[in-house]
């Protein structure tokens, strides 16, 4: 087999798969490989997500539909946290030439090399020298960045895969973060997304997420700081005040809380109940009253009653949310929740889930209405479908769109919020002051 030429990073995951996926490109590009269309790619790297039965399934039919006309097909690499859970079963069920794990990724070029003697190279470790110092530094960039600072989960939610997927809880050095922003500025980079499964967990030499976010404001060319996900159990009293001092950092926080009954939440392993979530939203809305609240929800965990459901639904009523995820709960293998009892009907789940994302869709929409006639800036993040416009986002994670030819990626620029539709608002800039 001749060395690859040229790669293909396909990403199905979450922001932080996401994340992943670019590193995995630039290691590639970093060896000499130019990227390439899927078609014609003769590295292809899946990159592929375990949260869900359907993301899985995705994956193998993914990898069925990479055979080309010819009958030949690329050298596949199987990424991410599919990977990590199914190991060498992915090679054997798949046939695939290499299944690299979430924390061993930047080994890939040398699986690569070896694979090409014919054998399918499996990596699935956790390594304790970290990826992170085998990665090339972080070239240009888009006007929105993701920065991995936290990796891994200690919580053990009962449904849920994360922890073994992606491991313990691990906080990168400070140091190496503020080098990496610094980086992704000089590359670009307008705004950045701090990451971690659970990104308030983070951690190093004494100083907390806070700190770390006190640090990225101090750089003069970024404006914009967002960090996610956080759990309810960490957020801390200097994190919600920097929501009502750090200028740079935006109003909106992604607070997940799954359920609204505390008998779920406990069988759950959540560890915080609906009261405290609750008081905690009340106390960042203190501290930063015009914040948009976004969460997570499972519809359908196992035991779950209609009465149960019914509380979710007047969680949601009393929290108000600007935008959310909803989810039917899958049983994953090897998590608790997948042997409990009392498995809840798919048909019952689909009920509840059109009941919740209706609620929810409705909340999104009043949202963004209730923004029109704001003045406000936008970070203009891409090009749109019409010609001249552009697309970006609001100080609080919303979609807007703007027509106007002077307009470039990158630019921070201020709009006014004309009209609101369910998942976007139109901008349009205001009118010059008479002179
Ligand atoms: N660390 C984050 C989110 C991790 S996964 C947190 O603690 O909230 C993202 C979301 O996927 C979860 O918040 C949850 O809503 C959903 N999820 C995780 N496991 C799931 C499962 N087995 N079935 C359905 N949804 C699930
Ligand atoms: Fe999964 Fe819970 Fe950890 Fe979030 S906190 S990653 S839902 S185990
Ligand atoms: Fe999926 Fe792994 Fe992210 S399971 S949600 S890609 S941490």
């Amino acid at each position: 087999m001749t060395r690859p030429q040229t790669f293909y990073v396909k990403s199905f995951g979450c922001q932080m798969n996401v994340y992943d996926g670019e590193r995995m490109s630039e290691l590639l590009a970093a060896e000499g490989m130019a990227s390439a269309p899927v078609e014609a790619a003769d590295v292809v790297v899946l990159n592929t997500c375990h949260i869900r039965e359907r993301a899985v399934h995705r994956v193998y039919s993914e990898i069925g539909a990479l055979r080309r006309e010819n009958g030949s097909r690329p050298i596949i690499a199987v990424a991410g946290c599919v990977a990590q859970a199914e190991g060498e079963n992915v090679a054997k069920r798949a046939g695939v030439d290499v299944v690299v794990g979430p924390q061993a990724y930047h080994r890939l070029p040398a699986l690569l090399d070896a694979a090409r003697g014919g054998q399918a190279q499996i990596d699935t470790d956790m390594p304790l020298v970290p990826k992170f110092d085998a990665l090339p530094k972080r070239g240009v960039q888009r006007a929105s960045a993701f920065l991995t600072v936290q990796e891994g989960c200690d919580k053990f939610c009962t449904y849920c895969v994360v922890p073994y997927t992606r491991g313990a809880e691990v906080s990168r050095p400070f140091a190496k973060i503020v080098d990496e922003a610094k980086a992704l500025i000089d590359g670009g980079a307008k705004e950045i997304t701090l990451l971690g499964q659970n990104v308030n967990a983070w951690e190093s030499d004494g100083k907390s997420l806070a700190d770390l976010i006190a640090a990225l404001d101090r750089l003069p060319d970024l404006a914009r700081i967002r960090y996610t996900t956080s759990h309810p159990n960490d957020m801390r009293d200097d994190l919600i005040a920097a929501h009502a001092h750090v200028e740079k950092l935006m109003p909106f926080l992604h607070l997940p809380v799954q359920a609204g009954s505390d008998r779920v939440l406990r069988a759950m392993n959540r560890s915080h109940t609906r009261d405290s979530y609750v008081h905690l939203i009340e106390r960042v809305r203190v501290a930063r009253p015009d914040i948009a609240i976004s969460g997570d929800f499972i519809v359908g965990f196992p035991g779950e009653t209609d009465a149960e459901f019914e509380e979710t639904l007047s969680l949601v009523a009393e929290v108000g949310y600007a935008q959310a995820f909803s989810f039917s709960y899958s049983p994953r293998p090897g998590t608790p929740a997948a042997t409990m009892d009392a498995q809840v009907p798919k048909a019952v789940m689909d009920v509840r889930l059109q009941r919740l994302q209706a609620l929810l869709n409705d909340q999104q929409h009043a949202f963004n209405r209730a923004s029109v006639g704001q003045r406000t800036k936008v970070l203009i993040e891409r090009a749109g479908k019409l010609p001249a416009q552009m697309l970006g986002k609001s100080p609080w994670l919303q979609s807007v769109h703007v027509v106007d030819p002077a307009l470039a990626v990158g630019d921070l620029v201020t709009l006014d919020l004309a009209a609101a539709g369910p998942n976007s608002l139109t901008g349009v800039l205001p009118l010059q002051d008479a002179a």
